[in-house]
């Protein structure tokens, strides 16, 4: 049992990390870019006293400044933050637009940046109980995987999931001495909005899977890619 933050917890994948952590006796703080947006948020709120839900943009760096130093004003400390909000444009090479491509990094990688040097503040940061930001991440962001297949497909996001990863690999080293670790994982591919009907996951199948996953780490990973299985995925 511990202290979770997720982000882009209204729906999807997010919104299933947090009944699960809530139903396993997490205390959860829940955020979303519109709060007007998150009915089932809050009704999973009316069966738990231990979820507290708070707005948060993260292409808005004001927004996410404010959330993170209001917790740390209320001394809240966490231990494990994931890195959820994302975006998808499914567009081509031949059909996305430079706007797009932008708009798709500045959730993906800039939201996810910000996200982490704010919380930073108030991850726990003691040997014993090392905290773990998860970024997730997607095997359609694996340069090896991709070079192995013809496939084109969503470039924007292929692209962003990618410099996301770099961002693991980066914060894990910049973080290390503060004893916060930073992992990449794939969900796999899940029916959501965003994975559409014919994923392979229930949206609580992957979360049994990734939270499964993570309580069987030996702890002291960081810096790495895995998938919701556990498996490390090549870069
Ligand atoms: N589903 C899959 O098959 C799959 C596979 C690999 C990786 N992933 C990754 O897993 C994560 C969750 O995916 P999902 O399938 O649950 O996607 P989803 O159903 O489309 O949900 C995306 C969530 O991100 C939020 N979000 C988007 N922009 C935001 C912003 N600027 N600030 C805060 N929240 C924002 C959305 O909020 P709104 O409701 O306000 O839009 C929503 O809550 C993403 O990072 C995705 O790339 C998913």
């Amino acid at each position: 049992m511990g202290n979770v933050l997720i982000t882009g917890a209204n729906r999807g994948i997010g919104l299933e990390l947090v009944k699960q952590c809530l139903s396993r006796g997490d205390s959860v703080w829940a955020s979303c870019r519109d709060i007007r947006k998150a009915e089932e948020l809050y009704s999973v709120g009316d069966s738990f006293g231990n979820l507290s839900i708070f707005p948060l943009d993260v292409c808005d760096q004001q927004s996410v400044e404010n959330a993170f130093s209001q917790m740390k004003s209320n001394g809240i400390k966490i231990d494990l933050l994931f890195n959820n909000a994302g975006v998808i444009d499914w567009n081509d090479f031949n059909s996305v637009t430079a706007e797009s491509f932008g708009s798709v990094y500045q959730v993906n990688v800039t939201g996810a940046f910000l996200v982490i040097k704010y919380a930073k503040e108030i991850l726990r940061t003691c040997e014993a109980t090392k905290s773990r930001i998860i970024n997730l991440s997607s095997r359609l962001g694996s340069i090896k995987l991709r070079g192995n297949t013809q496939l084109g497909g969503a470039i924007a996001y292929q692209c962003s999931k990618a410099a996301l990863n770099m961002l693991t690999r980066q914060t894990a080293i910049d973080l290390s001495d503060q004893s916060i670790s930073v992992i990449s994982m794939s969900p796999g591919w899940v029916k959501t909005d965003m994975g559409g009907p014919d994923a392979k996951y229930e949206p609580n199948e992957s979360v049994r899977l990734i939270l499964h996953t993570l309580d069987n780490l030996k702890g002291d990973e960081t810096g790495v890619f895995i998938g919701e299985d556990g498996i490390e995925i090549p870069w």
